[in-house]
């Protein structure tokens, strides 16, 4: 599964990147304006220090105006993946975006049906989002198990890429259903290190080594 960092932070792109474990990164309209910095300038940095997918989302909701749109961030660095919206518009500029070769996240997914449309425009990715039906009742893990389904049954190369994602073990379930990408916010990342047993046990390894140096 490949790790994607869900901000548009620099400080945390940065300290995430230090691993190696970060394999790109995704951004969104509410992520950029937290930033209070030019979105070109954001995402150009984000590509220096990554050097791996970054998924820009075009602004307008009109095919016109999201290809010239798109077409200016794809300039931007040749990690640059545009992110269109799941509309009849956005899978349009979709389909022509991959005519000519540019990458395309189709994001805000909330049903199979829709996962299909996507791949049927040729997405590179696409981002159901979990979370957020989660956050409704609807149990999001459902649908990446459908559309992982779908796509295996229909021979779609889109890749899922599991977003809106909450805690680590939204991650690891859509690891287990196959989803080939997870992006996350960057307190989440963190948190899969952890478990208490591996900090007590270091404690008391370190404990007993400081007594054979007495
Ligand atoms: C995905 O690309 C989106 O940026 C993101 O996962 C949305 O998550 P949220 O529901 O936490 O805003």
């Amino acid at each position: 599964m490949k790790f994607f960092l869900d901000t548009a932070n620099i400080d945390e792109i940065r300290e995430a990147a230090e691993t190696g474990l970060i394999d790109g990164v995704t951004t969104n309209p509410s992520l950029v304006a937290k930033e209070k910095r030019p979105f070109e300038d954001i995402v150009k940095e984000i590509c220096q220090i990554v050097k791996g997918p970054t998924s820009a989302e075009v602004i307008a909701t009109d095919y016109k105006a999201m290809m010239p749109e798109a077409e200016k961030l794809a300039k931007i660095s040749e990690h640059v993946v545009i992110k269109v919206p799941l509309t009849r518009d956005g899978l349009r500029a979709c389909k022509t975006l991959r005519e000519q070769k540019i990458p395309v996240n189709v994001t805000l997914c909330f049903s199979a049906n829709q996962a299909l449309l996507a791949a049927k425009a040729g997405a590179t990715y696409i981002s159901p989002f979990i979370g957020r039906l989660d956050d409704i009742g609807q149990e999001g893990m459902a649908l990446i198990s459908e559309i992982a389904d779908l796509y295996a049954s229909q021979g779609f190369s889109t890749q899922i890429l599991a977003a809106s994602i909450r805690h680590t073990e939204h991650i690891r379930q859509a690891a287990l259903l196959g989803a080939q990408v997870a992006t996350m916010p960057y307190k989440v990342f963190e948190q899969l290190y952890h478990h208490p047993l591996t900090d007590s046990g270091l404690q008391r390894f370190l404990a007993d080594w400081k007594k054979t140096q007495a």
